[in-house]
């Protein structure tokens, strides 16, 4: 056999395979990343075929011996990964073999690399969705200490990106942290899905040999063997779905990275991030640049990419594996490394923004934000909702041309466009009790800002590490 064909099927082969060939399948450049969950399975595969007496107990202990070894040479740097072997699992397969014989050829006994590269994949999947899910617990924890610490700051509230009504900053942040609250839960239910067993289904048929494939789930941690041979081998939704939680995750992402890039502006001047979080331009001495937030609102379109991606790899394809599935790694892998990135990034922001409260307080009262309140009042003294509406309208117009808030208008001056009004109107013209008015579930008062904040406490709580 030329040295060109590989050994592990080069049997029924005349000529070696091409060189452009050799090199367009591989993917050991890539899905080396695989390796440690590539070597954990084939010890639960060894493991139990011995445990049905497929392998005696030697046997296993050479091989699960062999492949600690391997481990090693591959976390020290020293493994020779070949082009020629094609993949993550022959490269392994073959140093095995190489080190310790015949027996190492024996491994690979009632399995195919279509149920071993599924496996890797979704332990993989697994491992970092745990990690992804303790930077997103630190992000949410951070965002409700804010919140909380916040919770009678007051600040402008948009609609349309214009002034709409005064909320405080720590509703603002829960607001947030609801969106991550949903994140939260689309991640843990994806990890149900990933967490499935697709060992034992080998090229996509199942085996001849009398497999147990309850033991190598449960020396595995999965939840269950995959019920179906055929769909375990071929499906990648479980991909699909982890890019997809990712895709709304990063869109939520960029959504507040939008918001820091547009407070830490001269312009809304809301908050300081501090000088870790942002680089200076060469050019211009004066500028602090929010490059942070900047960064994670720019990857979210590689993310969304990745999303496309699979869903367009995965579409039409007919039962069961196809080599088309070879190209779910790198976007996969991309689509983790970014969406932990962007978590840490956050994680270690969000603690550390400065909110500029006068800022904040002096920007609400600029744009007739208790418009809404005074219209309020009338209508409790008993004028008709759209009256009051029409009524409000002229005194900011008045307002507009005198450079004057609502607030700071006299009596009198308010009184131009309704008798109604009366001294005590000045008690909801004030920010404060335009907020604190607002004092219901799911409202801005800093009341029950603070109940919430404790609400999500308890919740996360309940939540974190429950897969
Ligand atoms: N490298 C392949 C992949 O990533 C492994 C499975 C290959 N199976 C096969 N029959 N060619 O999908």
């Amino acid at each position: 056999m030329s040295q060109a064909t590989n050994q592990s099927w080069g049997g029924r082969f005349s000529e070696p395979t091409d060189a452009f060939v050799a090199r367009f399948t591989a993917s050991v450049t890539f899905d080396q990343r695989l390796a440690r969950q590539d070597i954990q399975g084939s010890i639960a595969h060894a493991t139990m075929l011995a445990r049905v007496g497929v392998l005696t107990d030697d046997e296993r202990d050479t091989i699960i011996t062999g492949l600690t070894e391997i481990q090693g040479e591959i976390e020290r740097g020293e493994f020779n990964w070949s082009i020629p072997l094609e993949d993550v699992h022959m490269n392994i397969e073959a140093r095995l073999t190489d080190k310790i014989g015949i027996t190492g050829k024996k491994l690979h006994t009632g399995r195919s690399r279509n149920d071993q590269v599924a496996t890797d994949i979704r332990l993989f999947m697994r491992d970092e969705i745990d990690v992804i899910e303790a930077e997103l617990v630190r992000l949410r924890e951070g965002m409700i200490e804010l919140a909380d610490r916040e919770a009678d700051t007051i600040m402008p509230g948009f609609t349309h990106l214009q002034t709409a009504q005064p909320v405080t900053f720590g509703h603002h942040l829960l607001a947030w942290q609801e969106m991550l609250t949903r994140d939260h839960e689309r991640l843990l239910d994806c990890r149900k899905r990933v967490n499935v067993m697709p060992l034992g289904a080998a090229a996509l048929a199942g085996t001849t040999y009398p497999i147990d494939r309850h033991v190598t789930a449960e020396l595995l941690g999965f939840d269950r063997p995959a019920e179906n041979s055929l769909d375990a081998v071929s499906d990648r939704d479980f991909a699909i779905e982890f890019t997809s939680f990712a895709s709304i995750l990063l869109m939520h992402l960029s959504r507040m990275s939008e918001e820091l890039v547009l407070w830490t502006s001269a312009q809304f001047d809301f908050i300081d991030l501090p000088d870790r979080f942002c680089t200076g331009s060469s050019i211009m001495p004066q500028k602090k640049n929010p490059d942070v937030p900047e960064l994670v609102r720019g990857k979210t379109g590689r993310v969304y990419g990745h999303l496309m991606a699979l869903l367009t790899l995965m579409k039409s394809q007919p039962l069961a594996y196809n080599k088309d599935n070879q190209e779910d790694k790198e976007p996969l892998f991309d689509a983790v490394d970014t969406v932990r990135d962007c978590l840490k990034a956050f994680a270690d922001m969000v603690p550390a923004i400065e909110p500029k409260k006068d800022s904040m307080y002096e920007a609400a009262r600029r744009g007739f934000s208790t418009a809404t309140d005074l219209a309020d009042y009338l209508v409790r003294k008993g004028v008709a909702f759209r009256d009051a509406h029409e009524i409000v309208g002229q005194s900011v117009a008045y307002g507009l041309k005198t450079k004057k808030d609502l607030s700071e208008m006299t009596l009198e001056e308010l009184q131009q466009f309704s008798a109604t009004i009366e001294q005590d109107v000045f008690e909801v013209l004030t920010l404060e009790g335009s907020v604190a008015a607002r004092n219901h579930i799911g409202g801005t008062a800093p009341e029950q800002v603070r109940a919430a904040a404790s609400r999500a406490r308890e919740a996360l709580a309940a939540l974190k590490g429950d897969a």
